[in-house]
């Protein structure tokens, strides 16, 4: 398969900075070479133009920290990948999950697609429910169409429907997001259902979930697994996914053969020993793209 990998290097969206070093973590935990060895075609496009925090004015536009930053990189973003051959399979480093306005619609190609969210948090909050005013904690809203009007028209008219997103590893929700997720119909396998229900049995209900699209995208937030395997994540959570509850999800939907791009986001290696969550998330990368024990 031929890969692309584009970095975003931004922490505009985040609370604290530190995963605009994203992109930088990953390639030097070896992101390119791991998926080269398991057989793939891999081109580095480099990485989209982001300001630093330093430059810019940070004031609440609307309760929306440093929008218009935001939404001019989340922007070029999509067109990146919107630039690339169909077939091409694209892995997005972020950066924060704000990147996820501008990835998602993006590898969708302007065709309905199934978005499966992995992350401690919904990050479903609109500007008027968040509590922080920090971006990273609303793509999924604006992805459905809530919100800001320019971030929810990143692509275009292209919107996600909230019947095609299932969220895993979720442990962290705010009280009127949770609302508006209900509200919204999103599908959520709490760790709580990743105990009981175990990864195999979410993996193949999402399958199935998806199984008319022809598209299917893996928003990866480092922060859904345990922060004793990925200290290095600017809001951690206890009680996250396993190192092989990850790993089997990225198993299963790889023998799945069904999924079409991916993002790695929120990796925040200031927070990091030897670059140790960088190396997991290549680790999950290589697990989706089809590396095998055997
Ligand atoms: N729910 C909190 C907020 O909206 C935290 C969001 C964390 N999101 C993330 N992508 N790490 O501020
Ligand atoms: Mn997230
Ligand atoms: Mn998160
Ligand atoms: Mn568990």
């Amino acid at each position: 398969m031929n890969i692309a990998i584009l970095g975003v290097p931004m922490d505009l969206g985040a609370g604290r900075r530190g995963v605009d070093m994203g992109p930088s973590a990953l390639r030097n935990a070896r992101l390119a070479a791991a998926l080269r060895d398991v057989g793939h075609v891999v081109r580095d496009l480099g990485d989209v133009t982001v300001p630093i925090p330093e430059t810019l004015d940070k004031h609440q536009n609307q309760g929306l920290i440093f929008l218009d930053a935001i939404l001019s990189a989340c922007s070029s973003t999509c067109q990146r990948l919107l630039d690339l051959p169909s077939d091409v399979f694209p892995i997005s480093l972020g950066g924060d999950h704000s990147i996820s306005m501008g990835t998602v619609p993006g590898a969708a190609r302007g065709e309905r697609a199934g978005l499966i969210w992995v992350d401690a948090h919904t990050d479903f909050n609109t500007p008027s429910s968040s509590p922080s005013g920090n971006i990273h904690g609303m793509p999924v809203a604006h992805l459905v169409g809530l919100g800001d009007e320019h971030l929810s028209s990143i692509g275009g008219g292209w919107r996600m429907r909230p019947e095609d997103i299932v969220m895993i590893g979720i442990r962290s929700v705010d009280r009127r997001e949770r609302d508006l997720v209900r509200e919204h119909g999103i599908t959520v396998y709490t760790m709580k259902e990743v105990d009981q229900l175990g990864m195999t049995r979410i993996t193949e209900e999402t399958l199935e979930r998806f199984s008319d699209l022809k598209r299917v995208h893996v928003s990866f937030d480092a922060d859904a697994l345990d922060p004793s395997f990925a200290p290095g994540v600017g809001t951690p959570v206890p009680g996250g996914l396993t190192y092989r509850e990850a790993h089997l999800l990225m198993e299963l939907l790889s023998e799945s053969g069904r999924v079409t791009s991916m993002d790695i986001v929120e990796v925040n290696p200031i927070l990091d020993a030897q670059n140790q969550t960088a190396h997991l998330m290549v680790g999950m990368a290589e697990s989706l793209l089809g590396k095998r024990i055997m």
